[in-house]
């Protein structure tokens, strides 16, 4: 435990050149803070029924976290449709069919992503499905020789000369990220998308993803409150929620939104603004994800804006060293899931995500679960390490040892996956 959290902070030296900013891991140092109200409405109103929160707070609290969070996202392309590319049913060992369907955002079909799909052969009708997005491309997330690698660019090398691409990255590098085998042997579909195929992780003024597709005439660039890269990524996902509603091997009405970190964050938000996804799975999020912005422990605003400008909109670098002056704090983000299922995951060592600050929000989140008849988070204290709270709709776990998503994270997944949707 010590060892892993020395070299969590030498980690984080490492990941921090941004200078003058004093960084905090300390509990005791957090300052005081009033969290924004949930359960108030802009003029003063107190919301107290389900019909009031559906009809008024909830669109008011969604509106401020897209003008001035992650920034609003356009409707979903005319041109939208899809292509199955390829589909093999002995995969797996046989267990599971693999599919691969091209999700066109263009007519012309220049512009698309790749939904790598498992479905499990031994089914009675549609499956429940989780589906994330991935860091390295499709072919990296299991051994699978027949996977199409990923081809859309990724970044700029460092030295300057050319470009990252995923296909230079090995099949089943990420594989212990993506339990196919346990998910489809408990009845589950997987289904992925490299990230980069809906816009590539780097700061580009946003010319080389979907942002462009969508621009004005003389546009260039995003306005203040239109989408950055999260916000994008996560309309991505809510794209491809369009084509599961077409595959008959899907139960569209089951279908889980998980990420790992900077895609737990899209897992948030993608829950957010697509309520046809019936449960958000966050593991790792952290800043702009689960954790509490105002407790300005481990990333902070500042921070996450330096180093990836590109994530939230333009408005957002407003609350730069500001986070009292946000009108939103993340516990909001939480409930505008309610009243669908979410899951929060944290590990103990990851103290650039803040763990606390990740179970706080849901603790806070659930008063608008109760609004429904439903509990949120069923503890009040946040849990011993792996000692997983299942039994709500607000989940909660701290796994031992650092930032990552593993097995056991997957695991606890299923389990409440399986409390709610079976
Ligand atoms: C960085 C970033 C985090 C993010 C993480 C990840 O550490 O600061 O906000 O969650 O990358 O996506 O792995």
């Amino acid at each position: 435990m010590i060892k892993g959290f020395l070299i969590a902070c030498f980690s984080l030296t490492i990941l921090l050149p941004v200078k003058g900013q004093e960084l905090n891991y300390d509990e005791s140092k957090i300052p005081p803070y009033t969290l924004p109200e949930l359960l108030v409405s802009e003029d003063g109103e107190k919301i107290t029924t389900e019909a009031q929160w559906i009809e008024k707070r909830r669109p008011e609290i969604l509106s401020l976290f897209e003008t001035q969070v992650y920034g609003k996202s356009p409707e979903h392309p005319k041109g939208l449709h899809f292509e199955v590319l390829s589909e093999d049913r002995y995969t797996i060992g046989n267990m599971a069919t693999r599919k691969e369907i091209a999700v066109y955002f263009t007519e012309d079909e220049k512009h698309f992503m790749t939904i790598l799909m498992y479905i499990p052969n031994k089914r009675n009708g549609s499956v429940p499905l989780f589906f994330g997005l991935n860091f390295k491309g499709n072919h990296t997330v299991n051994e699978d020789a027949n996977i199409t690698e990923s081809i859309t660019r990724m970044k700029p090398r460092k030295d300057g000369d050319g470009e990252v691409r995923p296909h230079m990255f090995k099949r089943g590098e990420a594989a212990s990220r993506w339990p196919v085998e346990m998910l489809i042997a408990n009845g589950y579909g997987l289904a992925t998308v490299y990230r980069g195929d809906i816009d590539p992780d780097y700061d580009d003024g946003f010319q080389n993803g979907v942002h462009p597709l969508f621009y004005k005439e003389g546009q260039a660039k995003p306005e203040s409150d239109e989408w950055g890269t999260l916000a994008a990524w996560a309309w991505g996902m809510s794209c491809a929620m369009d084509y599961f509603e077409t595959d008959e091997d899907i139960d569209a009405t089951k279908v889980a939104v998980v990420g790992h970190s900077r895609h737990g964050k899209t897992a948030l938000w993608a829950g957010a603004i697509d309520q046809r996804f019936a449960m958000a799975i966050s593991n790792d999020s952290g800043c702009g994800g689960a954790a509490l912005f105002r407790r300005r422990i481990g990333e902070t605003v500042n921070k996450i804006n330096s180093l990836f400008p590109h994530w939230f909109c333009e408005n957002f670098k407003q609350y730069n060293n500001k986070e009292d002056e946000l009108p939103v704090d993340q516990h909001q983000l939480i409930a505008l899931m309610a009243p669908r299922p979410v899951y929060i995951a944290s590990a103990v060592e990851d103290l650039w995500a803040g763990p606390k600050g990740e179970f706080l929000s849901g603790l806070y989140a659930s008063p608008v679960y109760q609004l429904f008849g439903l509990t949120g988070m069923t503890v009040d204290e946040m849990p011993e390490v792996d000692d997983p709270v299942t039994n709500g709709y607000i989940g909660y776990h701290v796994r031992t040892g650092n930032h990552d998503i593993k097995l056991y994270d997957w695991q606890q997944f299923v389990k409440f996956a399986d409390r709610h949707f079976k």
